[in-house]
């Protein structure tokens, strides 16, 4: 175990951060003069070229893709791009501005890096699925090292969206439904992307997004309007960008919806207020695609002018892809519908942005690389593994004659391999692939036929199906070569690029096509199935849940995708990630999160397994035909190893809400976690607070710290959390984010409802 974490300590040397960019670094006395002067010299014009950005690659939304922009470029009237990639190709660009534009402003090359440039890493609910802050800050450190030395400076990552229902599409590329976990890792991507100075060449800019509410949509349907309360807003949906600025993201791009009957794109309160006014945020604001123009479908612009004025007043410097701060911005300043100090705020704040990545002083990109496809970084690639294996969640492992079905045992000499996503390299890159190439991913096939050649094992394989049709003309074969396994591995799911991510929201949660159908097959032929999930998103898998002894969720897990299941299926290594997104039972409990609100009919010792028989089960909040319960529950997953948890001891059992409030008292809560199994594992210890007697109505629980240990058979360590202000603070009745006095339930477990419990008073100022 020792040497694991040495290996992995010198990999990470390398890729870790210490200290972050601060908001406080944009713009020093110096940089503010030099934009001042450049401010005195600019044309409105090319005061609006600023605020302009196009897409000059592939498209990622509807309407216009690639013109030539290089006479815009030559007159100042464009500011950055996105979707150009290539040292050369981006250079090509710089060369216009920087040396036949009348002021030489630098552009800034932007692009979706996700999870992973050249490597590609797993998707980003898969990466917080690890709860390693660690490894995520060195993937997002790695994908800026790659994709930096291919020009791009700026990424539209990281994705903070809180997402609490299965069906939004984009639920992929967040780190799930809670606000506390969420804010660790996007300050760690953050940290990771930026480096420790954004004027350094391998430095992007992060940006954190869509800003604000877009999680929220409706029904789970992207786009959809988001309705919610302002406490709900700030407590649940904001953090996370708070975290990202306060790590120093140098971006925001606003969101495509609507928040409470304002498109994003367009609210003051948001964008200005709370942004600038409450966060102090130095950086600049992007739109989304086009979302500048859809404020005319929203309904609050009749006409383009209005539309560009109603973001720029609100706060939005940057407009992608629309084109309509270019075509309407000067008009509307010469008319005094904009004032002029807006629009040189505007401009200020990208260029403090430009100034901080030193692009005046080194405008380009160093043109060793070819453009060719280059060989993967080996650390890069290692890094990419172990995220993997920690990423993968182990949700089932019962016996099967005796011994738990993982890891596989030495006496499976024949494994039948089925499935569509067994040998489909493409879908192990995920939903933002980046400028992964297929033909670095290695597959779960082509992983276990070189173990099972290792072993001298035999492996059939049979992929039985597509991921979605109804045709059934390959069930035959898959259960034929199931029958004659000792085990079976179905490799079942979803299609990465049409089913998950924007735009591929789902109304249902169900294996796609006939996959189900294929899944009841093969285990009715008796052998034990594993059942693999590489999906986007939690999947209501109640039958298999049911019926199939082990299921791992393996989401997209990226370019070492076979290596890493192997070697965690084979116990290599241990399972250690858990669930940050609740697993359903069913579509309709969707929206469905643990960090809910209680109800005055709880149905606390209701047997909700069965529809109510009398009044007192009927008359609670509860479906009359399902539990109210996840099938898995957020922080959930299983290890090859077990732990235990000792009662928790706490050092006070009644603290003042004012020396809390102050910040001069905090209460300590503690455990000793113990590994009581046979193997080496990872624990990802979860701390929950829940809070009585308040003005308002608490979160039954709420996440509030986590700690990963590493802990060898027998071995013992104590965790100690601390609970102060930061973690008790809420937004009261008043809109105050104070500590109440009240009765804390705290937990400490090892997911969202399991743990040891135990109780303290925040006690009221003596009168
Ligand atoms: C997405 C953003 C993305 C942008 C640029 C939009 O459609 O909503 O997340 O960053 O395109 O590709």
């Amino acid at each position: 175990m020792r040497q694991i974490l040495a290996s992995l300590g010198a990999l990470a040397l390398s890729l870790i951060v210490t200290s972050a960019f601060a908001q406080s670094e944009f713009g020093s006395p110096e940089v503010e003069r030099r934009i001042a002067a450049l401010l005195r010299r600019m044309t409105v014009e090319e005061k609006v070229g600023q605020l302009v950005q196009y897409s000059a690659g592939a498209p990622t939304g509807p309407g216009t893709g690639r013109a030539d922009y290089r006479g815009q470029i030559a007159k100042g009237q464009v500011g950055s791009f996105l979707g150009l990639t290539g040292a050369a190709e981006t250079n090509a660009l710089q060369r216009i501005a920087v040396e036949h534009s009348r002021l030489g402003i630098p552009l800034i090359f932007a692009l979706d890096v996700i999870h992973g440039y050249r490597t590609v890493f797993p998707v980003p609910l898969g990466m917080a699925s690890t709860w390693d802050t660690q490894l995520v800050e060195q993937a997002a450190r790695a994908a800026a090292k790659e994709a930096t030395a291919e020009g791009i400076r700026w990424t539209f990552s990281p994705m903070v969206d809180i997402a609490r229902d299965a069906r939004w599409g984009r639920i992929v590329e967040g780190a799930g439904e809670d606000p506390y976990l969420g804010s660790a890792m996007a300050a760690a991507y953050v940290r990771g992307y930026q480096g420790r100075n954004l004027a350094d060449a391998d430095s992007l800019a992060a940006c954190a997004k869509h800003y604000a509410g877009y999680g929220a949509a409706e029904a789970g349907r992207d786009y959809n309007a988001a309705d919610m309360s302002e406490r709900t807003l700030r407590q649940t949906y904001l953090p996370p960008f708070e975290s990202a600025v306060k790590a120093g993201a140098a971006t925001i791009m606003s969101a495509f919806n609507t928040l409470n009957g304002v498109p994003a794109t367009a609210d003051p309160m948001t964008l200005t207020k709370i942004l600038r006014g409450e966060w102090k945020f130095q950086g600049l604001v992007v739109s989304d695609w086009q979302a500048i123009a859809e404020l005319i479908p929203h309904g609050i612009a009749l006409d383009e002018a209005t539309a560009a004025r109603k973001a720029l007043l609100a706060g939005v410097d940057v407009d992608m892809e629309s084109g309509l701060f270019q075509r309407h911005l000067s008009e509307l300043l010469r008319a005094g519908a904009v004032p002029e100090s807006v629009l040189d705020e505007a401009v200020r704040r990208v260029l403090r942005v430009k100034f901080a990545l030193g692009l005046f002083d080194r405008p380009y990109a160093p043109e060793s690389s070819t453009g060719a496809q280059p060989k993967l970084d080996p650390a890069h690639l290692e890094l990419a593994r172990t995220i993997a294996e920690r990423s993968f969640v182990l949700l089932k492992n019962e016996k099967v004659s005796g011994s738990a079905l993982l890891p596989v045992s030495s006496k499976v000499k024949t494994v039948a391999l089925v499935g569509p996503l067994a040998d489909d390299a493409s879908n192990m890159l995920g939903s933002w692939p980046g400028k992964g190439d297929p033909k670095n991913a290695i597959t779960l096939k082509a992983a276990l036929e070189q173990r099972m050649l290792q072993s001298g094992g035999r492996l059939l394989y049979a992929k039985g199906t597509e991921i979605n049709i109804a045709n059934d003309a390959g069930f035959e074969e898959a259960v034929k070569a199931a029958s004659q396994a000792d085990l079976v591995i179905a490799a079942l799911g979803e299609d990465a690029p049409s089913m998950t991510a924007e735009a591929a929201s789902r109304a249902h949660l169900d294996l796609p096509g006939n996959q189900q159908q294929l899944l009841e097959r093969i285990a009715a032929t008796g052998k034990p199935v594993l059942l693999i999930i590489f999906s986007g998103r939690p999947l209501a898998l109640t039958w298999a849940a049911a019926h199939v002894p082990a299921m791992v969720q393996a989401w997209y897990p990226g370019v070492q995708a076979g290596p890493a299941l192997v070697r965690t299926l084979f116990g290599d290594t241990n399972f250690s990630g858990k669930l940050t997104a609740s697993v359903p039972r069913s579509v309709g409990q969707e929206p469905l999160y643990y960090n809910a609100l209680g109800t005055g009919r709880p149905a606390d010792g209701v047997d909700l397994t069965r529809p109510p028989a009398n009044s007192a089960e009927k008359y609670v909040s509860r479906y009359i035909d399902e539990q109210n319960a996840p099938l898995f529950p957020f922080g959930f997953g299983l290890s090859y190893t077990q732990f235990t948890y000792s009662p928790l001891k706490l050092n006070e059992t009644t603290v003042s809400a004012r020396a809390l409030n102050s910040c001069a008292s905090s209460v300590r809560v503690s455990t000793t976690v113990t590994n009581s199994g046979t193997r080496m594992g990872w624990e990802i210890v979860q701390l929950y607070v829940g809070q009585h007697g308040t003005s308002v109505a608490r979160q039954i629980k709420e996440l509030k710290g986590f700690r990963t240990l590493v802990l060898a058979p027998g071995e013992s360590q104590n965790v100690e959390f601390q609970l102060s202000r930061d973690e008790l603070a809420f937004w009261n009745i008043d809109m105050h984010h104070i500590v109440e006095p009240a009765e804390v339930s705290v937990w400490i477990g090892p997911n969202s409802a399991q743990g040891q419990t135990a109780h303290f008073t925040i006690s009221a100022p003596k009168l």
